[in-house]
């Protein structure tokens, strides 16, 4: 087995959450280096996880020779500075979303990939999620079929297909907490419909057949919005994002209708679906970290294992813990390093990457015109 010689540079809280726990349960990763401009975070890190050495300066990251692939995990204040000569030094590397800040220095990085054949996978980790996995394997299933019952309601007899019946209606919902997040994003102009929803206008991008044709965005950018996407053949992709939930509620909801057939992704733990005969309506996903005592299943194990804990809380600064769910993050690491070994596809390259991210800065362009924008491929396409 080939041992991958790791550098992770930046390591806040994502890192620490995910990528470094991620590289030291990964028998393919040697983690080599841990680098953060704080000496103390990067020291703590190469303890916690296991690394050989720290630096706080990424140029000797790009120079090291014994490091083969780079994860970057700061935020856009670091992309094409340290992806182009990292890729110009033989290095892969893994990026945190958003891909960069704006079109040119996305445009550079592209170039940089293609110049030196080194590739970048961007951290769009829910398609490698194994619920959004199979919420896009019943998609697919349905677009080849029809609903393979009739409702309790039928009244259609006799009536002619409709235009209307053709596409995707997509919901995708997130309930945000704002008490969460750090505090610098209250104070960046592009806010979290910049820095978080770029994963879910991955998705839509990835579960949508037909051209994107216009946005329209509504609301604050820092969140509380709603975000339109229109596409060729009349689908349309509805994202509601909300800052005033509760972060213990559960956050991320895809509703799906197509063909008569209704297919929902919840948090991560459970898809359902009415419309195949040959599907299970409720299918289950195991949590990441332990939901409390309950041993129960889905939404309904999550909601009971709040339940439980809410039994210790007795005052308003009293918190529960957090229940982990599995979003992709070490299976697209790790399809990652099968690419770089020439054993599958990238699982998010630069080039869709650059599409999620030129149609996330037409929506910052919308919500503040306060006007549709259209969209075309001229907008992320690189010659
Ligand atoms: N894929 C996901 O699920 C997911 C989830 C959360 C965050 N993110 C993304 O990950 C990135 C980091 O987010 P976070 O919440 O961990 O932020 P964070 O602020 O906790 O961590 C960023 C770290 O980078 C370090 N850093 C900044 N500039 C540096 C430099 N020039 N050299 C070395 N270190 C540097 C900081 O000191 C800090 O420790 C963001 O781009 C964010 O959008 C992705």
């Amino acid at each position: 087995m080939k041992k991958h010689r790791v550098a992770v540079v930046g390591c806040g809280a994502l890192a620490q959450g995910a990528h470094l726990p991620n590289c030291r349960q990964n028998p393919r990763i040697e983690l080599i280096a841990t680098c953060d401009l704080d000496r103390n975070t990067a020291e703590k890190c190469r303890e916690q996880f296991g690394a050989s050495r720290t630096e706080t300066d990424w140029r000797r990251i790009v120079e090291a020779k014994d490091v083969d692939l780079c994860i970057l995990c700061t935020h856009v204040n670091l992309r094409g500075e340290f992806i182009i000569p990292a890729l110009e030094s033989g290095k892969p590397v893994y990026t945190e979303k958003p891909l960069a800040p704006n079109r040119s220095e996305m445009i550079q990085i592209v170039q940089a990939s293609r110049r030196t054949g080194k590739s970048v996978c961007v951290g769009h980790n829910r398609r490698s999620g194994p619920a959004v996995l199979e919420f896009k394997r019943l998609l697919d299933k349905a677009r080849k079929t029809a609903a393979s019952f009739l409702p309790s309601v039928d009244r259609s007899e006799g009536r002619p297909v409709l235009p209307e019946e053709k596409g995707l209606q997509l919901l995708i919902r997130v309930n945000d907490d704002l008490r969460s997040w750090k505090h610098w994003v209250y104070g960046d102009q592009e806010g979290v419909l910049f820095a978080e929803m770029v994963h879910f206008i991955d998705l839509a991008l990835w579960f949508n057949d037909a051209p994107l044709v216009r946005v329209f965005a509504e609301g604050s950018s820092r969140g509380n919005f709603a975000l339109l996407l229109r596409f060729a053949d009349g689908s349309i992709t509805n994202m509601h994002h909300t800052m005033v939930g509760h972060f213990d509620y559960p956050k991320e909801l895809f509703e799906a209708t197509l063909r008569n057939i209704t297919i929902a992704m919840d948090q991560h733990i459970e898809v359902r679906q009415i419309g195949l005969l040959d599907e299970p309506v409720q299918r289950f996903f195991p949590f990441s970290s332990a939901p409390g005592r309950s041993d129960g299943q889905g939404m309904q194990g999550y909601m009971q294992a709040v339940q439980e804990q809410l039994q210790g809380v007795k005052s308003p600064d009293d918190h529960i813990r957090w229940i982990g769910v599995n979003k992709g993050h070490a299976a697209h690491l790790d399809r990652f390093l099968d690419h770089i070994e020439g054993r599958g596809p990238n699982p998010c390259d630069i080039e869709g990457a650059v599409a999620v991210n030129s149609v996330a800065l037409k929506l910052l362009e919308s919500v503040r015109l306060g006007l549709p924008v259209a969209v075309g491929p001229e907008d992320w396409h690189i010659p």
